[in-house]
């Protein structure tokens, strides 16, 4: 028999020592693994995973990063990407491959008003595609020139990338890595418990909308091209805007020619209980950017979807000397991974097959229904959500929304993980603003462990507060 290598085999003090030694782990500080180890997580079924050392956990955060949207130990994503790998493990996407073409197609089945997908491998990187394409037809398109500019919000999060975090608000995560580009305009948010405006709904006319316009005649509507939102803000608080907020928006971008941008990175592929997040609103926007739960994270695989007008602008004529370069001119290597486009047309089959959405809805209203329950103690400032996507914030003072101190919040973390539960958090976001629990379990969460969550929380607050 032919020799194979098993790299499932390992050994456990070695695979301490050696993280140690060569790891250097995202979003993290560092100087506490002299006294202490970190988490190596080695198995993974449904929503429970198990670490390095046996002990269990119930995963709140669909692998920490809200992704693996259909859970974990899917035999089924694995044997099709191992088939795929067998027959055909890649070929760069200046050509065509299968998987990639079925699975821009169920994405079009999925947004009937859009034309055209393109791949590549990171939420980064989906939207730095929306951008070039925004400043590329700025330069193409005589409708759109000089439109090269985009418009974000200040609490949402675009990505790591410097185009990405240019476009992204949240100032502690970009501090020290400035500067960042030009040609990117910051708009306040829209979050009803501490509106930008000092408003409250009902009486606002949703302001943090409408005045989004006085900033575009600021800076001048003729430089603007795109606006990017998140349909809930995600790593920003799980901020979720009012029923009238996009249409809003989308009415103003319409009066200006700007695009809007729809990140769907975190939200899309069921998250807040429909397709996509946007489909919450009466919103259609010209593009609409995917990473995260395209392939459940079991492979690295993002989309940016644009509408026929879109696309159109780079339909540029090859016999032309002066047109011929106006295609759209960029490339990523691994969008053209057969095997990423398989798992993600396996997870979308198992999304649609096992009828994931329904489960959201039902489980993500107990959801936030228990969290609610919470507000009987005073830290518990506000809940909120979507679907299988919750926030608690947390305030040492109701009245004045005082933020929890970076130090009640890291006890109260550990005091949930001490209970074998992993939930999320506002991390290095904000200065004196990262006191936001968050909620994203995979779509096949049940009551029962919503229970089991809800109660370690609920433990952990007694614990951190007395
Ligand atoms: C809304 C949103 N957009 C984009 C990104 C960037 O995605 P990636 O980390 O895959 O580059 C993230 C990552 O958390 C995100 O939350």
């Amino acid at each position: 028999m032919e020799d194979k290598f098993d790299w499932l085999d390992y050994d456990t003090e070695e695979m301490v020592t050696a993280d140690k030694d060569a790891l250097w782990h995202h979003l993290k500080p560092h100087k506490v693994f002299e006294s202490s180890e970190q988490m190596i997580i080695v198995e993974g079924k449904g929503l429970m995973v198990k670490d390095i050392r046996g002990r269990e956990y119930l995963d709140a955060t669909s692998g920490g990063v809200w992704s693996v949207m259909v859970g974990y130990g899917r035999d089924s994503i694995a044997e099709a990407v191992c088939d795929q790998l067998k027959k055909m493990p890649y070929f760069a996407g200046v050509f065509g491959n299968v998987p990639a073409i079925k699975f821009a197609k169920k994405l079009l089945e999925k947004l009937p008003n859009h034309d055209k997908v393109y791949f590549s491998n990171s939420g980064s990187e989906a939207n730095e595609k929306a951008f070039k394409i925004v400043r590329q037809a700025s330069r193409i398109s005589p409708e759109r020139k000089g439109k090269y500019k985009i418009m974000y919000r200040d609490r949402d999060y675009h990505g790591t990338t410097f185009g990405a975090m240019s476009a992204t608000g949240q100032a502690q995560r970009k501090e020290d890595f400035g500067p960042f580009l030009d040609g990117f305009v910051e708009f306040p948010h829209c979050a009803c418990y501490r509106c930008p405006y000092e408003k409250t709904y009902g009486s606002c006319d949703i302001e943090c909308a409408r005045k989004v316009e006085d900033i575009i005649l600021k800076e001048g509507p003729e430089t603007i091209g795109g606006m990017i939102v998140e349909p809930i803000t995600a790593g920003g608080g799980i901020l979720k805007p009012v029923p009238e907020y996009y249409p809003i928006l989308q009415e103003i971008c319409k009066k200006y020619d700007i695009w809007m941008i729809m990140d769907e990175v975190v939200c899309g592929f069921g998250r807040t209980g429909k397709f996509w997040g946007h489909e919450h609103y009466d919103v259609d926007p010209e593009i609409i950017t995917m990473a995260k739960g395209l392939a459940s994270s079991y492979e690295a695989l993002s989309a940016t979807v644009v509408k026929q007008k879109v696309y159109d602008v780079f339909l540029c004529d090859p016999a032309d000397p002066d047109d011929r370069l106006n295609y759209f001119r960029d490339i990523s290597t691994y969008g053209g991974c057969t095997s990423a486009m398989t798992a993600a047309l396996e997870s979308t089959r198992i999304i649609e097959d096992e009828n994931l959405l329904d489960n959201t809805v039902e489980v993500g209203a107990y959801l936030i229904e228990k969290l609610e329950t919470l507000t009987k103690y005073d830290v518990v400032g506000e809940v909120r959500g979507q679907g299988l996507f919750a926030g608690i914030e947390f305030v040492n003072d109701r009245e004045t929304k005082e933020p929890i101190t970076e130090n009640q919040m890291a006890q109260l973390m550990g005091n949930v993980l001490a209970q074998n539960v992993i939930v999320g958090r506002t991390n290095s976001s904000f200065h004196g603003l990262n006191n936001i629990m968050n909620f994203a379990p995979s779509l096949i969460i049940t009551k029962d462990q919503v229970d089991t969550i809800v109660g370690a929380v609920e433990t952990a607050i007694q614990k951190t507060f007395g």
